[in-house]
């Protein structure tokens, strides 16, 4: 594996991303546990993160003396070449030309990292984003790349093969990162691409098996992309031990329910319970407008649906959950305090200690799209794999202000004419969520020679990689138009439509 020391870079992730499209195993360990980690899962090769801290000060991160003193190939990734420079003999000090964004560097010597990918003379494009540079690089050391900021924009070793690199070789915008980074671990850490699906997949049906015995194993399907893999590879793994409970709290889109009731019965043959609890989910939210309220009364709503079906069937003794890596990476960070809290995100937290079960979690270590690979590798099909991320709380955190039923019903119509029109253009798969949203304001318009005085809908679609930014999709004007004149059409309730225009940050992707 390949052991990737956070040192609180905003991409850091994306290392981990670029390392496993190579087809080897990563894991992302903050630069504090490092030393830890290293012993523990004894990694072929160390890459260190970039990070907002800057080597001059005094308590900023270090690499682990450990590792310093391993005979394991390296790479630093900006402060990660810093700071592996700070500490073996080089120096680093403020610069006056500070790069950010688009640069161009010049190869100017051959090394075993860019092997195959840059020679001597080239003059790539990379993506920069550092304040300091280093003034002398270790013993054993010399320069491969320079930059008008940075006369080390690269340095290499191939005796220790440590390299560092002043760009970010894992962000999109360094167009050949993706192919340094796979040479780095295939060629100069001479690892296998042995981490495939296939291999994920037969993997974790042997742990599951292990892990449960022959206990019972109750999954709170969602209808989303992660709770059903979740499901199909624990199915996979221990048949009928496996029950799903799918809770529709009537805050689900149009014809969701049908969809997975139909789709885990019928194709799957997996045994599902379908709870129908929308009347209770409604009288609950009767009178709640507060957005943090709706979310806490949905998260124990569910739970309390969960526990009493649960009961029926006589207990289990582990909950499976589609928990991805993004939620469990701990990651650095320099804000000087824990985060704050934006939105409570729904999930069945706490049901787990109140029943006193165990966890499994077979996605712990997948991104988003792999998951999405892992669930075409099962045999979902491929529309179902490309769906668009759906909140646990549904409709309610779409419907600012009181959530009835009618405004559920109103919303629903709305959102799929939106959606239907998004797929007819052919536009579903380029966009990361698309939805509408039912705002409590009503204004004046004009029907057929009459007044009406109805809701506003508001239509959202961002593109995203991980749902933590976000930018708004440029739909053209003549399909919102097209949008907006059947919404108001065939909508009883709306009639006036308006396109948000708010990337995230500032704003989120849900409105509430
Ligand atoms: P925000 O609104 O925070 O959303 O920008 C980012 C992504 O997370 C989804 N989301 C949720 N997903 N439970 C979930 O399972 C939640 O409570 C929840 N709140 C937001 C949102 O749809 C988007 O994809």
């Amino acid at each position: 594996s390949v052991l990737i020391l956070d040192f609180g870079s905003q991409v850091t992730q994306l290392i981990a991303r670029r390392v496993r499209e190579a087809g080897v195993y990563s894991e992302i360990v903050p630069f504090a546990k490092g030393g830890e980690a290293y012993d523990r899962l004894a990694p072929r090769a160390v890459i260190l993160s970039g990070s907002p801290a800057s080597v001059t000060d005094a308590d900023s991160p270090r690499i682990p003396e450990n590792i310093l003193a391993a005979d394991v190939p390296i790479l630093g990734i900006c402060y990660g070449e810093q700071v592996l420079c700070a500490q073996t003999g080089g120096a680093v000090g403020p610069s006056g030309h500070r790069e950010f964004g688009r640069a161009d560097i010049e190869i100017v010597d051959d090394c075993a990292f860019f092997d195959g990918v840059w020679k001597k003379g080239d003059k790539p494009h990379v993506w920069m984003s550092h304040g300091d540079r280093i003034d002398a690089i270790p013993a054993g050391f010399r320069p491969v790349a320079v930059s008008a900021g940075a006369p080390f924009a690269a340095i290499a070793n191939d005796t220790t093969r440590r390299y560092g690199v002043q760009f970010h070789p894992e962000v999109y915008h360094t167009p050949d990162g993706a192919r340094l980074l796979a040479n780095f671990v295939l060629n100069v850490a001479g690892m296998a691409p042995t981490w495939t699906m296939a291999g994920f997949r037969a993997a974790k049906i042997a742990e599951i098996r292990a892990q449960v015995g022959t206990e019972r194993v109750l999954c709170g399907l969602s209808g989303g992309v992660d709770s059903s893999v979740a499901a199909l590879l624990i199915h996979e793994a221990i048949g009928d031990q496996l029950t799903c409970v799918f809770v529709d709290h009537g805050l689900l889109r149009a014809g969701e329910a049908e969809q997975v009731v139909t789709m885990f019965r019928e194709h799957y043959h997996i045994p599902l319970v379908h709870v129908d609890a929308s009347d209770a989910f409604m009288a609950g939210l009767a009178g709640v407008t507060d957005p943090e309220k709706k979310r806490k009364f949905i998260g124990g709503a569910f739970i309390d649906v969960f526990e009493a079906e649960a009961k029926k069937i006589g207990g289990a003794r582990f909950l499976a959950q589609g928990t991805l890596y993004p939620d469990v990476i701990e990651s650095v960070s320099f804000t000087g305090g824990p985060s704050v809290t934006i939105k409570s995100h729904h999930n069945v937290g706490g049901l787990p200690a109140r029943m006193n079960m165990a966890l499994v979690e077979p996605l712990r270590e997948l991104f988003k799209d792999e998951v999405r690979r892992l669930g075409v590798e099962l045999g979902l099909p491929p529309a179902f794999v490309g769906r668009h991320p759906f909140p646990g709380p549904g409709l309610a955190i779409r419907i600012p202000g009181e959530v009835t039923k009618e405004a559920c019903d109103t919303l629903r119509k709305a959102d799929a004419i939106y959606l239907e029109e998004i797929h007819k253009a052919g536009l579903y798969d380029e966009i990361w969520q698309a939805f509408a949203v039912l705002l409590p304001v009503r204004t004046v318009g004009v029907m057929g020679d009459g007044r009406t005085y109805d809701k506003v809908c508001g239509l959202r679609a961002v593109t995203s990689v991980d749902g933590m930014t976000a930018d708004v999709y440029p739909f053209e004007s003549a399909f919102l138009s097209r949008c907006a004149t059947r919404i108001v059409n065939e909508v009883p309730g709306i009639n006036r439509v308006v396109y948000d225009y708010t990337s995230k940050p500032p704003g989120t992707i849900e409105w509430e």
